[in-house]
């Protein structure tokens, strides 16, 4: 046996040519993974504030109290539940994650940009629109704000894609875009 201290001992060939692959691999995940930010161009990078959730409901409560769309015998419209808000062309709009939602419903317009403040009361969840494919990780306590201009019109689903407990697969949203 060797009196070497063994982080003298010289390292055997096949175990340094191993270190070096998994080094190398890391470093191409590493970049890859950075890579991807610019070339799959989904996970937006968004201004980020912070505060409390409480005060984020408030906000979206309010803007949805405003701007609730009214059918013409003068009753809230609503899709299975969910109010249906237009707020004014061009505008700053909300929408809040929630235990297990997306809402409320927006309608904007086309051709027309916004403001989009997003964020959660209560737990991380995904932001997925589809089909253009954003994707936004939400949590509570940071407030989002991104420029949103809808190009198409039509229905614009959202999906949460972060596991957030018994009712995630029920979590889902909408996007309206009309003329
Ligand atoms: Cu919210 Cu999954």
């Amino acid at each position: 046996p060797s009196n070497r201290l063994w982080w003298k001992e010289p390292i055997h060939g096949i175990e340094l040519a191993w270190i070096i692959i998994a080094f190398l691999w890391g470093l191409f995940m590493f970049f890859f993974m950075i890579a991807w930010h610019f070339i799959g161009d989904q996970n937006l990078s968004t201004e980020t504030y912070r505060l409390q959730p409480e005060a984020f409901v408030e906000k979206v409560e309010a803007f949805a109290e405003e701007y609730q769309l009214m059918d013409e015998n003068g009753e809230p419209v609503e899709i299975d539940g969910v109010p249906v808000i237009s707020p004014p062309a061009g505008g700053d709009v909300y929408m809040l994650g929630r235990l297990w939602e997306w809402w409320p419903i927006l309608e904007l317009k086309k051709d027309q940009s916004y403001r989009f403040h997003l964020s959660s009361a209560d737990w991380q969840h995904g932001f997925s629109l589809q089909p253009v494919n954003i994707n936004l990780s939400v949590h509570p306590g940071l407030e989002h704000v991104l420029t949103l201009t809808p190009t198409e019109t039509g229905d614009y689903g959202i999906v949460c894609n972060e596991y957030c407990g018994i009712g995630h697969h029920n979590m889902s949203g909408l996007i309206r875009v009309i003329e």
